[in-house]
């Protein structure tokens, strides 16, 4: 089968380079991050029709400053270098760097030179972002200037003949207001790349690649109820109908109902075989006495494991297992960050994180997606809109937000109030502003009044929170009101609470779930 059109992005640093790619992904194009030392050959025997030079935070001045290979500009393949991307263009095609002594960093504006190609139809003046210490002093051979600024004489640079461009500024950002429109006219103008990376021809290409790769055989794939397994699901199912089976194995702390509109979405909704697996006794047993955080996810996991493998042989012969792993997921480990931490934080658990060694062979037919590709993907297969716009929830589910012992009143407990704090977070509108809004079950009791009667019950924490990528997170400015009604109805409604208190803590040097 014909391999589609694409553009390779060489990361010279790991963080413009993700977003660059979520860039060229929302004009319709596909692309990959491969490392900035891609040998040419490997470019030659893909269908490349573009490569975008990333940025990155070294400069070509430094001893161990990465290159690419030097045949990669004998291609012929159109290239723009955005940044340090640029410089290493200069540098190569033998122009001249200049070292800078001070660093511009910040809004600029550009004044374009040339309004064609890469500027075709951009407003002569724009606003950009830039970011960079040292600058392009000397043009290579048959390149000219096309942009600059007051600071930065060759803002941007390019040769026509050659399909070279390089942009000192950063258009991925959301700073360089008219950066989508410029990396759109390097993709269609050009690269001459045509827009057809949508999700129509997603699911039918990936329908093509799995039928003929399953054939006739089964597929297995683990639920959690999650937009990824939800959607892998759906994929899969349109593609091989009944030879997809689904395991929903429930540990006995989701979140209220969940289990239940689980079964029923696959089972009324899609018609997808299910087999549900009521393990509660068997996590709650493994839980009984476990109050340390990382000895409960430890046991979660490792009996998430265990049950999914007996359960499987149970299935009969099933040699394939369809999983929900993600495009960041694969970037992360093929193009290793140069920072890595050596410290454990916690140890995550992830329903479908099976161990490597597993007897299955692995299917992912969401490896080549970001997480609103993923969205838009389900949306069209046809998942609900709660499962998709769902906030992040962790594979130990309540588990970890009930701190001390996970016993079954506790976990009921939480679940009241969780289905409380979602359903007025929604109310109000604030469900898709956060990236998480959740309660957390203390193991505190405090006392209170209630009637005339003292009591002396449990305490729940309200946590509440904006971020992009989890990395950092800073706690959401909810309106009181907001918090007054959750606190009141939370009181009245579990009899077991006598006190709301709301969590105003950042990550770093908090993190966003307790445990
Ligand atoms: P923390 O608490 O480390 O969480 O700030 C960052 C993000 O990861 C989610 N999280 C998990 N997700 N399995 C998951 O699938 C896990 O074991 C796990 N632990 C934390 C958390 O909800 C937040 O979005």
């Amino acid at each position: 089968m014909a391999e589609h059109d694409l553009l390779v992005i060489l990361d010279f640093g790991a963080q413009y380079s993700m977003l660059i790619a979520r860039r060229v992904r929302e004009a319709n194009v596909y692309c990959e991050i491969l490392p900035y030392n891609t040998p040419a050959e490997t470019l030659k025997s893909r269908n490349v029709k573009g490569i975008i030079l990333s940025g990155g935070p070294n400069s070509v001045y430094d001893k161990d400053a990465p290159h690419p290979d030097p045949s990669i500009w004998q291609l012929g393949i159109p290239i723009l270098g955005i940044c340090y991307g640029m410089q290493i263009i200069a540098k190569e095609l033998k122009g001249d760097v200049k070292k800078g002594h001070k660093h511009e960093y910040g809004k600029a504006e550009l004044e374009i030179d040339d309004p064609e190609n890469i500027f075709a139809g951009i407003p002569k003046k724009i606003k950009c972002w830039m970011s960079h210490g040292d600058s392009v002093s000397k043009l290579p051979q048959g390149f000219k200037i096309i942009g600059h600024t007051e600071n930065t004489p060759a803002a941007a640079i390019g040769s026509e003949d050659q399909k070279i461009y390089g942009v000192q500024f950063h258009p991925e950002v959301v700073h360089t207001p008219q950066g989508s429109e410029i990396i759109k006219n390097f993709l269609y103008i050009v690269c001459g790349i045509k827009p057809t990376w949508t999700t129509e021809h997603y699911i039918e290409t990936a329908c093509r690649e799995l039928k003929a790769k399953i054939g006739k055989e089964k597929i297995l794939c683990a639920l959690s109820g999650g937009v990824d397994s939800t959607t892998v699901a759906a994929l899969v199912h349109k593609a091989l109908g009944n030879q997809l089976t689904c395991m929903f194995i429930d540990q006995g702390f989701m979140r209220k109902d969940e289990a239940k509109k689980i079964k029923e979405l696959c089972s009324r909704h899609f018609k997808i075989h299910i087999v549900y697996i009521d393990a509660s006794e068997r996590f709650f047993g493994k839980l009984k006495g476990i109050v340390d955080p990382e000895q409960k996810r430890k046991i979660i996991g490792t009996e998430f494991i265990r049950v999914f493998e007996e359960e499987a042989i149970k299935l009969g012969e099933i040699p394939y297992l369809a999983q929900g792993t993600l495009y960041p997921d694969v970037i992360e480990s093929a193009v290793p960050s140069k920072v890595t931490t050596a410290h454990t934080i916690k140890t995550h658990h992830n329903v479908g994180g099976l161990p490597k060694d597993i007897k299955f062979k692995l299917i992912e037919p969401l490896r080549k997606l970001f997480k609103d590709e993923v969205r838009a993907l389900g949306k069209d297969l046809g998942v609900p809109d709660d499962i998709i716009m769902r906030q992040p929830f962790p594979g130990p589910g309540l588990a970890i937000r009930i701190i001390g012992e996970v016993t079954p009143e506790r976990v009921k407990i939480l679940q009241e109030v969780d289905d409380i704090i979602g359903s007025e977070i929604k109310r109000a509108g604030f469900y898709k502003k956060l990236w998480q809004s959740f309660g957390v079950l203390l193991p505190i009791r405090t006392v209170g009044v209630m009637g005339d009667k003292r009591t002396y019950l449990n305490t729940i924490a309200v946590r509440a929170v904006t971020s992009v990528d989890a990395m950092t997170a800073d706690w959401a400015r909810l309106p009181y009101d907001l918090l007054e009604t959750i606190s009141n109805r939370i009181v009245n409604e579990c009899p077991e609470v006598n006190r709301v208190v709301y969590d105003i803590s950042s990550k770093p040097p908090s993190t966003i779930e307790w445990e």
